[in-house]
């Protein structure tokens, strides 16, 4: 049985056998480029447990980066899935018309904060931000050409995407010449801001006058700047959630110079923050947001949502794709949409995304490895520090917690520098939370104890 409460259980030391097996394949038959936090060789997912092929279970605090926010194999979307499967797999909407696309397209409406909005239905994140440079350039008819994105940024991995992308020098480095017209600014990371102020407001600040006074006076000028490319919430750079001051400044700025605000919600939408969509935590609303992760329930799908007057300018064949919107992918988003609502998820993450955010900060006070606790929802970065004065990033530690408490039955990766990244299915039970969060801090004990001692 798959039961929840029997999580997690450990039965063989991971990677087991048949893991191995698996993994020695995997290197022959892959492009090794991939991360690999830890050597998980997932079988089954139900709920936030999956099941390795060894038969260890685990809590999953990771829900496949941000993507099974309803949990793995819900049942209503594998339902919506297999009704869809024997009906139409796929007939593209580049030339035709489908159903459970404008279904799919109408309920992401209903929750959209973009005015007026239409949605463009894509593949994956990176495609919707690589669609959202598009039409900003094309909604000016190509008479602005530059974009400003932020350090610590990540957009995604094809050349547009990754102009834009700036989480780390590594993702770059190798693929230049990248597209031009991207011009880089400090994102305001509280707890290492790049200004030398420990108050979040004045980074804040700083940053927003920084576009104002340096950029757009001695570098850019605005009417040339077609758009603003911003996570609400940075997700690879650290789970880094930004000063109350800043996404409304960004607003001001983008409504003063008629540029538009790109937001970019692939990680942190679809409920992971405890809203809809992390940017309204703000109240401000986006001319362009891009999505993708947790819509399509485990299947790939992304969406560019545009302000309507930007989608209007479009003309035929300006934009297109051959998968976007799939059949089978837009019912299980239409499903995804509809378990959101009826089991209250949002309520879910924001409660008990507090809890996870006291238990931290509470054991922050016993742990010098503990530097900063931060996020929305169930979107929580803990960020570890080798030494709370110097803020000396404690990587090495972040990887011994991850590969213990994988060890343990939890399932977790990082984020940024030296970030614990919490981000597990909305649907978690309060119990299992907090007992994978008990092994995590088992961990961090030890590995604080090493530290010190
Ligand atoms: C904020 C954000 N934007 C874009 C992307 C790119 O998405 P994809 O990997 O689907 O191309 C990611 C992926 O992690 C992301 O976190």
């Amino acid at each position: 049985m798959f039961g929840l409460s029997e999580a997690p259980l450990i039965r063989v030391e991971p990677p087991g056998p048949v893991a191995r097996g698996i993994i020695e394949r995997d290197s022959k038959a892959l492009v090794q480029s991939y991360v690999r936090w830890v050597p998980l060789v997932v079988k089954e997912g139900h709920g936030a447990v999956v099941e390795d092929v060894d038969g260890n279970k685990y809590i999953d605090l990771n829900a496949g980066i941000a993507v099974m926010n309803v949990g793995h194999s819900h049942p209503k979307v594998v339902q919506a899935i297999k009704e869809q499967a024997e009906k139409l797999q796929h007939y593209s909407l580049t030339d035709f018309y489908y159903e459970s696309a404008v279904t799919a397209a109408e309920k992401l409406l209903t929750v959209s904060p973009v005015n007026n909005g239409r949605v463009f239905f894509t593949n994956s994140g990176t495609e919707s931000i690589e669609g959202s440079l598009k039409f900003a350039r094309y909604f000016f008819g190509g008479s602005r050409q530059y974009f400003i994105a932020f350090l610590g940024a990540f957009h995604g991995r094809t050349m547009g995407s990754l102009s834009l992308t700036a989480s780390k020098a590594h993702y770059r480095k190798g693929f230049g010449p990248l597209m031009p017209g991207v011009i880089h600014v400090p994102y305001p990371y509280p707890y290492r801001c790049v200004f030398r102020t420990d108050d979040p407001k004045e980074c804040g600040e700083a940053v927003l006058g920084y576009i104002e006074d340096w950029i757009f006076a001695k570098l850019v000028d605005p009417t040339e700047v077609a758009g603003i490319v911003v996570e609400p919430i940075q997700g690879e750079g650290g789970y880094v959630v930004p000063p109350d001051n800043f996404l409304p400044g960004l607003r001001r700025i983008a409504d003063k110079y008629g540029i538009l605000l790109i937001d970019d919600e692939v990680q942190a939408g679809m409920g992971r923050s405890g809203k809809w969509f992390a940017i309204e935590h703000w109240g401000v609303k986006p001319d362009i947001m891009a999505l993708a992760k947790a819509i399509g329930g485990g299947l790939p799908l992304g969406a560019v949502v545009a302000r309507g007057d930007v989608a209007a300018t479009l003309t035929k064949g300006s934009h297109a794709n051959t998968f976007g919107g799939n059949p089978i992918a837009t019912a299980a988003m239409s499903a995804v949409i509809d378990v959101i609502k009826e089991e209250n998820l949002l309520d879910h993450a924001t409660k008990l995304g507090n809890e996870v955010i006291k238990y931290f900060n509470d054991l922050k006070d016993e742990l010098e490895i503990i530097g900063d606790v931060r996020g929305k929802g169930l979107m929580i970065g803990v960020e570890l520090v080798r030494n709370r004065r110097t803020k000396e990033p404690a990587t090495k530690e972040l990887a011994n917690v991850i590969e213990k408490s994988f060890k343990r039955g939890v399932v977790v990766i990082g984020s940024g520098l030296s970030t614990i990244r919490i981000a597990p299915p909305l649907v978690i039970s309060d119990e299992l939370m907090m007992r994978a969060v008990e092994i995590i801090a088992d961990v961090l004990r030890e590995e604080n104890r090493n530290l010190t001692a």
